[in-house]
């Protein structure tokens, strides 16, 4: 069995929240490899999208592995002096514990793990969001694995004829739920329609029982109690076979859907399918990005990577986006750009409503 760990966090942004220091990444490399070395690892890769650095790693230690998860914790403590040292924006952004206890979920940084056999011929696709949040995946797994107008394997390939099983969280409350596609999907939207309160964190194959994807939930906010940056998530998607071809994986980025998380985490845009070249959102902070780098394993190794919306066919989508991103800000202040006042970050609410408490009078 092996296992693909995906565990990112922001320890610092170049410049402000837009990108990612190269010097980061190299201090990033330079943990993982020691790691490999210690064969806690069988390999890694590190990538970024805008702020935000993801540690790609393969090993045989299963999910929830804690030399594996202090690897990640040390990498991100690691990236964090290098960010105090150039004084990079907000070092240390995503980390909000001060000591590793044997797992990082609920210290800040957001994982998506998913232990399986390989198959002969292993293509896995890993999707890096940034300026958008955990849930901002529930839209384009649904698609990749429970539409037919998205997923023509889903009418025409056997492997995918019997359908998926979605495990739901709801990230409020802590609990989860599994929802069968197709004959639940009217039910299973109801949950997923709202991504601030319900994640899509795994889809399994209903005809083996293999996991297909898995994404990261962590809500950094609620971790907290209070803004801290926003948990821009990572999903990682296995194709063909018994899954969606990676066309069909990739599809779904196609159409730039409206993920919140941009500017001080408080405003809705749209999702940009960019190559890495393209990751570094500047415009508001912004308009939220998506990019994915695919991988084949072989016997764990990664093999790649591969910029996958490296593709001027995905130049509609962006134009699309770009214009979006325009009207969108000619809201400036006001809802739906700027999120309702129960998902806000960052707001300024109770200081203005306490000054102004006194002058309020009852309606005749
Ligand atoms: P500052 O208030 O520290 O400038 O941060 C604003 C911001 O970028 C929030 O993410
Ligand atoms: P990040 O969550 O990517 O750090 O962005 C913070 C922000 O609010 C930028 O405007
Ligand atoms: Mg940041
Ligand atoms: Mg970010």
């Amino acid at each position: 069995m092996v296992t693909v760990s995906v565990i990112k966090a922001d320890v610092g942004g170049f410049v402000g929240h837009s990108s990612m220091h190269p010097d980061l990444q190299t201090s990033a490399r330079e943990e993982l490899e020691v790691a490999k070395q210690k064969k806690i690892l069988i390999d890694y890769h590190v990538s970024y999208c805008g702020d935000d650095v993801f540690l790609i790693m393969t090993h045989d230690r299963g999910v929830n592995d804690e030399q594996v998860h202090r690897t990640a914790w040390e990498t991100f403590l690691k990236g964090t002096e290098v960010a105090r040292k150039l004084h990079l924006y907000g070092a240390g952004q995503d980390l909000l514990s001060d000591a590793f206890s044997g797992n990082i979920r609920g210290m800040g940084p957001g994982s998506a793990e998913m232990e399986f056999e390989e198959r002969p011929s292993e293509p896995i696709l890993v999707f890096m969001g940034d300026k958008t949040s955990a849930g901002a995946f529930n839209l384009p797994l649904y698609k990749m694995f429970a539409d037919p107008f998205n997923t023509a394997g889903l009418v025409i390939a056997e492997p995918l004829h019997a359908g998926f099983t979605f495990e739901v969280h709801d990230v409020v409350n802590h609990q989860k739920i599994l929802f069968n596609a197709p004959e639940e999907i009217y039910d299973m939207l109801v949950f997923m329609g709202s991504p601030s309160r319900y994640a899509v964190k795994a889809v399994y194959s209903r005809r083996t029982g293999e996991i297909g994807a898995v994404s990261s939930t962590d809500k950094l906010s609620l971790i907290a109690g209070r803004y801290v940056g926003k948990d821009d998530p990572a999903c990682v998607v296995r194709s063909q076979g018994d899954f969606p071809a990676v066309g069909e994986v990739l599809e779904p980025f196609a159409m730039p859907a409206i993920v919140e998380g941009w500017m001080r985490g408080s405003h809705q845009g749209p999702w940009m399918p960019v190559s890495l070249a393209d990751a570094h959102p500047s415009r508001f902070d912004g308009p939220p990005r998506i990019a994915c780098i695919g991988f084949q394993l072989a016997d764990g190794k990664l093999v790649g990577p591969q910029d996958m919306f490296d593709d001027p066919a995905y130049e509609p989508a962006r134009r699309q986006a770009a214009e979006i991103a325009d009207y969108m800000r000619r809201h400036g202040p006001f809802e739906p750009h700027r999120l309702p006042l129960e998902e806000m970050e960052y707001t300024t609410m109770p200081a203005v409503a306490k000054k102004h408490a006194g002058r309020w009078e009852p309606l005749e």
